[in-house]
């Protein structure tokens, strides 16, 4: 009965946690299928010279594929304790992967020549500002699922459900 309870509050406290980052806007846990990711990586001719960023890394299967199958460094930044965990483990033994515990407005992007990022629709409109002072001029920026406004995309890939538009700065 008490673990039964225990389960309860559990699954209670998480769809608060959801429906919470629902009505904040925040971008909440849903991974990108990888066949998608392959896709999307290939599209842009992802290669060992570049440098991933990956905004928002979830269970850090972005950041594997690429540093894996493309050999580029990866870095995911993820906020969530227990995502950046799971994934920090499961790569500890890929050299060129990294993950970064931080929101991503508190870590520094100049490093990047390729952004990677699923997130929302007021993420995507905050980071803006951030791009345009941080990145280099030639970074790749993907936005999954949502646009970034007044930047003009040189490709858009259907992808499942939804688009994903690819920027150049
Ligand atoms: C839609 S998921 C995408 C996960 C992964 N990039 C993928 O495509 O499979 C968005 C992720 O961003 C994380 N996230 C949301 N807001 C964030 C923020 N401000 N800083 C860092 N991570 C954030 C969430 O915890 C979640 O894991």
């Amino acid at each position: 009965m008490i673990v039964i309870d225990a389960f309860m509050l559990l699954v209670v406290l998480f769809l608060l946690y959801i429906l919470m980052r629902l009505v904040r806007n925040d971008a909440i846990f849903i991974p990108t299928p990888k066949k998608q990711i392959r896709r999307i990586l290939k599209e842009v001719g992802l290669s060992k010279k570049d440098v991933l960023f990956d905004l928002g890394s979830g269970d850090g299967r972005v950041v594997e594929i690429a540093a894996k199958e493309f050999g580029c460094k990866a870095i995911g930044i993820e906020n969530s304790i227990v995502l950046y965990y799971f994934s920090k483990i499961h790569l500890r033994n890929v050299n060129n992967a990294k993950i970064i515990h931080s929101d991503v407005f508190r870590v520094n992007l100049s490093d990047a020549t390729v952004i990677y990022a699923y997130l929302s629709k007021k993420l995507m409109k905050m980071l803006k500002k951030k791009f345009e002072k941080e990145l280099k001029r030639g970074t790749i920026v993907i936005s999954l699922d949502h646009e970034i406004p007044g930047w003009k995309s040189i490709k858009r890939i259907k992808t499942g459900h939804f688009y994903t538009n690819i920027y150049i700065r």
